[in-house]
């Protein structure tokens, strides 16, 4: 192989990456580096890169990217995997993949390569996006097939190799952070039945650290996507950022789940999604507003679907962008704005409005301002319960 694109994160697995590509398959190696939220230094990761031996480096700032085609399609269908997990990590990964193709493609390389573990779901969602847009990359995962049997012998490799290792200050976890949220495992997490420890929290204050006085947010939507914060217009990543800010003050978003991991184990995870969590609820409890019931209960069951879909790193695929079309198909509607009450790790919807309300007061009301006719529920009951008459259940 003559060149390997290495998606490059700049830590130590990576970094020994480059170096191990090159001594492995004798290719040049270039690197490829997307902000999606946490935040690196460039002109460290450069530096890293290059000690490390690589040829070049693509450091990519793809928040807008990620927020507009990742984001907002999974706002849209409410994913959350397994009830919970509003799929940080898993989102961003086909954007990822749809970077090394590219990449791939403007160097004229075989390959891509990825620093993803053999036992996580990271490895399914890009080498399967990869190939979904493009089978004919190879494509080559150094942690699967190295022989470093523990982090000691790694970092051996790197010293041996004027890789710098003290930039990567082993955190006790394995984290990974875009705008969407965090995801935090391994080290004492690893017992599902220890409470995690503070310090590993990133975004999110303890909710019992959080002002007494509760804080609401009015979170405006046009069209299904969120336009405005407390009166004020802002660009969609702008508004994730503020809000993670303002919600995560408030320890809202923190998440401690077991999951179930598409290579059949089960894991304990902890996710921090202040952002996910308000711009979810307020999303759903407008959509609650301007549609029908059958509607709303018929994307209960296909928003399941889909988070499966993204969890297993099917994004690339025709039932994943049909669902796609489904959720788009009544966002107009989504219009209006949302109140939000913020207080010591809660985030409750407070109140609503749309010119697309499909709520009706008249009909609600136990006033005398009442207008539902009473008399027409009586023979409603008369045919929809028929079928059951004197058949006394089981
Ligand atoms: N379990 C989550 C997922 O599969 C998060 C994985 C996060 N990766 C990490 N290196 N911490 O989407």
């Amino acid at each position: 192989m003559k060149k390997i694109v290495l998606a490059y994160s700049g830590g130590l697995d990576t970094s020994c990456a480059v170096k191990w590509l090159q001594e492995r398959y004798g290719a040049e190696v270039i690197c490829f580096s997307a902000f999606l939220g946490e935040v690196k230094n460039p002109s460290v990761l450069r530096k890293r890169a290059f000690r490390a031996g690589a040829k070049r480096i693509y450091i990519e700032d793809l928040k807008k990217e990620f927020a507009r085609d990742f984001i907002l399609p999974a706002l849209w269908a409410h994913a959350r995997y397994e009830g919970k997990y509003p799929l940080a990590t898993a989102l961003g990964r086909p954007l990822i993949a749809r970077h090394l193709v590219r990449i791939a493609r403007k160097e004229g390389a075989e390959a891509v390569a990825h620093g993803c573990s053999g036992k996580g779901n990271d490895q399914v969602r890009i080498e399967v996006g990869v190939r979904t847009l493009d089978p004919r990359l190879k494509i080559v995962a150094p942690l699967r097939e190295w022989d470093f049997k523990s982090r000691e012998e790694e970092v051996d490799y790197a010293r041996e190799n004027g890789i710098p290792v003290e930039a990567t200050k082993k955190s006790p976890y394995s984290i990974d952070q875009n705008i969407w949220g965090v995801a935090i495992e391994a080290g004492i997490l690893e017992d599902p039945w220890q409470e995690p420890p503070e310090a590993a929290y990133r975004i999110t204050r303890s909710p019992e650290k959080a002002p007494r006085a509760p804080k609401y947010l009015v979170i405006e939507f046009e069209s299904g996507i969120p336009v405005g914060l407390n009166g004020r217009r802002m660009p969609w990543v702008e508004l994730i950022q503020k809000v993670t800010q303002l919600a995560g003050a408030y320890g809202v978003g923190r998440l401690d789940q077991i999951e179930n991991r598409l290579v059949g184990i089960k894991s304990r995870e902890i996710y921090e999604a202040p952002a996910a969590t308000v711009l979810l609820s307020a999303h759903e409890e407008l959509e609650g507003m301007v549609m029908d019931r059958e509607f709303l209960h018929y994307k209960r069951l296909l928003s399941e679907k889909y988070s499966e879909l993204v969890y297993y790193g099917l994004w690339f695929t025709p039932l994943k962008q049909a669902l796609d079309q489904f959720f788009q198909s009544n966002q107009k509607r989504v219009t209006g704005k949302v109140r939000i009450k913020l207080s010591r790790g809660e985030a409750v919807c407070v109140g609503r409005s749309s010119p697309y309300s499909v709520y009706s007061e008249r009909l609600a009301t136990y006033s005398e301002k009442d207008a539902f006719d009473r008399r027409a529920a009586e023979g409603f009951m008369k045919i929809w319960g028929l079928p059951y008459e004197g058949t006394k259940g089981n």
